[in-house]
């Protein structure tokens, strides 16, 4: 692949996937290597922070350099070097934001510390380039938002999670079924030969005023009907339950997102794209629900392709692209932050600025 112009390199380790990407200032992806940490914590069936935190320690060199080869580029052509800087787990945020920084002193470029939500949110803008504003659906491990992008460093929240995010949701779920981890494929997987009518579950704050979401309701329900199902919760039960629980999300989560559409039509924001982002994106049933919905309302639908729905660097890489052109380059002496909201104006809530809690 040509090096671009303008290459910055971008470093993600917020969580349990230590990444790095170089992004050109054409919206071309030059390189974006991931390597999961997935097998490290299977056993313990969550994220260990502190396994986290030593596996970036001992992996990230090596990704980086990687990334760096793919690309074909040398540190010295770079325009600048980008790092999440938060939300996170702060051990992991803080080995990828130390060795950016020393990247850019070295070679004397400019750092960029950015927030890794930011990186989801600005996803569509790298791999569809549409302008602003959006509506944002994020959906990932520690988040489930809905928010007005207006531009870069500018979110207006509309809603947000109560109670549990809905990844946390999957996850918790895929565990009572016996599913493993993580949960999200699984429990996509073993839906497809369920029928999602045949266990009752609740739809989670359907019809209800506002565009907050809640799924800690739906999750106990899962157990009641596991619990109730006992020692016969065969292959077809484990895969009625999981179609039935993804069906029910996607329910709540197309409600939610009808309802912010309707605020922003109130308010003259209209014809605008919807965007859905994180982690939980990668749901083909999610996916449809939210195109279908995005159809009726005679709206562009944006989704990344899997591999930028997930946690990777190319978003980081990307949103450093954007925060460069605006001149809003940090200093040396920024500090990590474990909670990072997008929207610092909104009431605190409840998984705000969390992820894979
Ligand atoms: O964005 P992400 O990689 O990490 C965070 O920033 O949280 O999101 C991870 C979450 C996990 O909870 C995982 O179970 C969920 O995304 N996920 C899915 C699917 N693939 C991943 N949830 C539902 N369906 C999927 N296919
Ligand atoms: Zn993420």
């Amino acid at each position: 692949m040509p090096s671009g112009p303008n290459a910055i390199l971008g470093i993600e380790t917020s969580c349990d996937e230590t990444a790095a990407a170089v992004v050109d200032g054409e919206r071309r992806i030059l390189s974006s290597v991931v390597l999961s940490q997935l097998d490290d914590h299977r056993i313990y069936g969550g994220v260990v922070p502190e396994i986290a935190a030593r596996a970036h320690l001992d992996h990230l060199d090596a990704i980086v350099a990687r990334a760096m080869a793919e690309a074909g580029i040398g540190y010295s052509d770079l325009a600048g070097v980008a790092a999440t800087a938060g939300p996170g787990l702060i051990g992991g945020v803080l080995v990828g934001a130390t060795l950016a920084k020393a990247i850019a002193l070295a070679h004397r470029k400019p750092f960029l510390a950015i927030n890794h939500l930011e990186g989801h949110a600005l996803t569509a803008r790298l791999t569809d380039g549409i302008d602003f504003p959006y509506l944002l659906l994020l959906v990932s491990g520690g988040h489930c938002q809905l928010l007005l992008v207006e531009g870069v460093g500018h979110y207006r929240r509309l809603g947000t999670t109560i109670d549990d995010a809905v990844g946390e949701a999957f996850d918790k779920t895929a565990k009572l079924l016996g599913l493993g981890y993580p949960g999200g494929p699984a429990v996509e997987r073993a839906a497809e030969s369920g029928d999602p009518t045949a266990v009752a579950l609740p739809r989670p704050m359907i019809g209800k005023p506002g565009c907050d979401f809640s799924f800690s309701g739906l999750k106990t329900a899962v157990r009641r009907r596991v619990e109730e199902v006992g020692d016969t919760l065969d292959a077809q039960r484990i895969a009625d339950i999981a179609a039935g629980f993804q069906h029910a999300v996607a329910a709540s989560l197309v409600d939610r997102t009808r309802r912010a559409i309707d605020l922003l039509d109130q308010q003259g924001v209209v014809g605008r794209p919807l965007v859905v982002a994180g982690g939980v994106a990668a749901n083909g049933v999610i996916r449809a629900a939210l195109a279908d919905l995005a159809g009726k309302r005679g709206m562009q639908f944006v989704a990344p392709p899997l591999a930028l729905c997930g946690d990777n660097a190319a978003m980081i890489a990307w949103a450093g692209q954007e925060r460069l052109a605006l001149g809003l380059v940090d200093g040396m002496d920024f500090r990590p932050r474990p909670r990072w909201p997008l929207d610092p104006d909104a009431a605190p809530s409840i998984g705000a600025g969390r992820v894979k809690a």
